[in-house]
């Protein structure tokens, strides 16, 4: 007899929100049952394109939803954490978008309430679940380009709406909070541990968010990682991964598809693509959720609370920098 799909409501007709609908659309370990937003009008829109069968009043109305076994929350960042605790006291397991928090006493707090409540939190990076970051992980851990010495990480985009709330700092946007905790989250992932200095530079904003950083961060036995994000360049994602005996390149996507599905192996100047299964995120952070929610064991190398704290005390420290000029310690 095969298991129930975990069943998922959404909080906010969000745009990340239709390709989670889609990506999880063949999965028969979970399905996407009610979704709710501040406008009717949208949430009705958003239930029609994605065959969702209910479309409940509001937010509270999901939470109190028996139907509903999880919340899906892909609201702008300052609304993750009142929601996700929300939701925990309602007794729903809860995959919430990146970041997960916008403080370090944040993600205790909700690490604390899912332990009081029996209940999973899950962040939402699609990235770490997909197969190339498993495989690239994999060949790290298994000495493949030796000892680590050298990472790199960028991501950007054009980012065009003027009311988007990323420009917004009280909204918790800004470049590093979007999209560089990206290459921020690998870097912890890949080393297991806090750098003992950070130092960052960024353009603000009309808002006063980050619209760019560059960041440069050392740790006590040589070990440097470098980190680039910003809002207003053509859409770039990369990681370089260098170690004493190879290098490792790919692209860390979301969702791995056709011509995205490989890992860059350099043992000197003669990179080689070696190939890896394709995958889409999305689908598979749910049904890591859902496994989760099961009971089951986590992948070793899905991410951790001690990571998303990591990560969460990183981003705080780069702003700090950034702001003051100064090298600081996480
Ligand atoms: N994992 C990924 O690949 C990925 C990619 C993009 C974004 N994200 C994350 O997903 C989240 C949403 O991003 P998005 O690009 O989908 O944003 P978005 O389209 O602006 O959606 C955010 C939703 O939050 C709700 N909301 C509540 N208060 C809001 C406020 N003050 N301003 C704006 N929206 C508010 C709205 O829902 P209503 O329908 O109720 O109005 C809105 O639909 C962010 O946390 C972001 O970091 C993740």
């Amino acid at each position: 007899m095969g298991t129930a799909p975990l069943r998922i409501g959404i909080l906010g007709a969000a745009r990340i929100a239709a390709g989670f609908c889609q990506g999880v659309a063949p999965s028969t370990a979970v399905q996407v049952t009610a979704v709710a937003s501040r406008s009717a009008e949208r949430a009705a829109a958003f239930a029609q394109a994605h065959a969702i069968p209910r479309v409940l009043p509001d937010y509270e109305a999901v939470l109190g939803d028996a139907q509903v076994d999880a919340v899906y929350i892909p609201l702008s960042n300052d609304q993750h954490v009142p929601w996700a605790l929300r939701a925990l006291a309602a007794g729903k397991h809860v995959l919430c978008e990146k970041p997960m928090a916008l403080t370090v006493d944040d993600v205790d707090r909700l690490q604390a309430a899912a332990q009081a409540a029996g209940r999973v939190v899950l962040e939402a990076f699609p990235y770490r679940f997909q197969p190339q970051t498993l495989a690239l992980l994999a060949r790290v851990r298994g000495g493949r380009i030796g000892a680590l010495r050298q990472l790199s990480g960028e991501f950007g985009f054009t980012l065009r709406n003027d009311a988007d709330y990323r420009l917004d700092p009280a909204l918790g946007g800004g470049a590093l909070w979007d999209v560089g905790v990206y290459p921020l989250s690998m870097i912890r992932a890949l080393t297991g541990r806090l750098p003992r200095t950070v130092h960052a530079s960024a353009h603000w904003g009309p808002g006063g968010a980050d619209h760019a950083l560059a960041a440069v961060l050392s740790w006590d036995d040589g070990l440097m990682a470098t980190v680039q994000c910003r809002f207003d360049a053509l859409v770039h994602r990369h990681l370089r991964i260098v170690g004493s005996e190879g290098v490792l390149a790919c692209g860390f996507h979301n969702h791995v598809g056709p011509g995205q599905d490989w890992i860059e192996v350099y043992r000197a100047y003669d990179g080689q693509r070696e190939p890896v299964p394709q995958g889409n995120g999305f689908r598979l952070e749910a049904e890591a959720l859902a496994a989760l929610a099961r009971g089951e064991a986590a992948h070793p190398d899905w991410p951790t609370w001690a990571e998303t704290r990591d990560t969460t005390r990183l981003v705080q420290a780069l702003l700090r920098s950034a702001a003051s000029g100064a090298r600081v310690g996480p």
